[in-house]
């Protein structure tokens, strides 16, 4: 099996012990056979592990670097191998894979990247509770905006209503369509919605409002869509959610590897909203704000208001 040559990034490592790098690499070369380990480099600063030619001195500290430098391309099962290493080693094994993940989902798959995050459950579970929380009438018609693979749109259907999805990237709805073929998914500009007006009982949007480029005309549009009486609804990250509050929910979620990379990506890169960032927003749209909802213990805030009766 040879390296894909397309795939560069060197995925590193920090274990604690020698002993760790000595049993790990042992263990990978058992599991995964010569195939594997040839690609597997071990570096270590112990003159311990210098007994294999494979470990190359590293010189000055004292932690072990273990380089996988390929480990996407293996067709065989990567927890094969990290099950050999130590128990700490392994954490930080699934973190720096996860964070390796994420980038290179980030950088070329972005449409994988959102179907990946919509099967996180503290993804998933916190947009539903939102969709819950809404009370949208039974079986209504619902548009969500920005709705990227569809994720959220399916669990829309799912729900019982009649549910449209549309987006501006053509690579997102192809790979919405792809994955859920029953859907009605859309390419279109939030900014010049493809509906007639008072089109749908409900028009929400997760993710989008923050970073479009006219957030205005975006709130104005899905407002325009809806149906007097209807549910216009946002959720975004909070700009009052804070680096202490991040490491809380961190540590309270437990979570590791790319689930990990990703709440930590999003807390650190989505634009952020704050309270009266919206208020101003649903004024210069015409909604009167009727709830705001705090969800993931205030990383995100959903803020909600009923269409204008004409
Ligand atoms: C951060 S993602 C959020 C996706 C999804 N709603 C979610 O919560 O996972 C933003 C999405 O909005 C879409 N988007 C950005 N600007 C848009 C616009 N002007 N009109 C329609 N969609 C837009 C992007 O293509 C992307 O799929």
């Amino acid at each position: 099996m040879e390296p894909c040559a397309r795939w560069q990034p060197e995925v590193s490592v920090l274990g604690e012990h020698v002993g760790e790098a000595h049993r790990g690499y042992g263990h990978a070369r058992a599991r995964m056979g010569a195939a594997v380990t040839r690609h597997v480099t071990i570096r270590c600063s112990s003159s311990a592990a210098l007994a294999d030619e494979e470990f190359t001195n590293r010189g000055k500290h004292s932690d072990c670097q273990f380089h996988l430098a390929w480990w996407r391309c293996c067709n065989r099962s990567l927890s094969a191998v990290s099950a050999g290493f130590g128990r700490v080693t392994v954490r930080r094994l699934d973190q720096v894979l996860g964070a390796a993940k994420l980038k290179t989902l980030l950088a070329r798959d972005q449409p994988g990247l959102f179907a990946a995050i919509g099967e996180l459950d503290w993804y998933s579970g916190s947009h539903r509770q939102w969709i819950d929380d809404l009370d949208i009438r039974a079986c209504g018609r619902v548009l969500e905006v920005g709705c990227a693979t569809g994720t959220l749109t399916s669990y829309l259907a799912d729900t019982g209503y009649r549910v449209t999805g549309v987006d501006r990237s053509d690579d997102m709805i192809r790979r919405g369509r792809s994955d859920h073929p029953e859907l009605d998914l859309s390419v279109g500009d939030a900014m010049m919605l493809p509906y007639e007006d008072d089109a749908f009982d409900a028009v929400i949007a997760a993710s989008v409002v923050n970073v479009v480029d006219d957030a205005g005309a975006v709130l104005t549009e899905m407002h325009r869509v809806c149906a007097p009486g209807g549910t216009v609804s946002m959720l975004v990250p909070s700009a009052s959610f804070t680096n202490e509050d991040f490491d809380t929910l961190l540590e309270k979620l437990g979570l590791t590897g790319f689930s990990q990379a990703a709440l930590t990506k999003w807390h650190g890169s989505a634009p952020k909203m704050g309270r009266s960032q919206i208020e101003t927003l649903f004024r210069s749209a015409e909604l009167e704000l009727a709830d705001t909802h705090s969800y993931l213990d205030g990383m995100a805030i959903a803020a909600t208001a009923s269409a204008r009766p004409d």
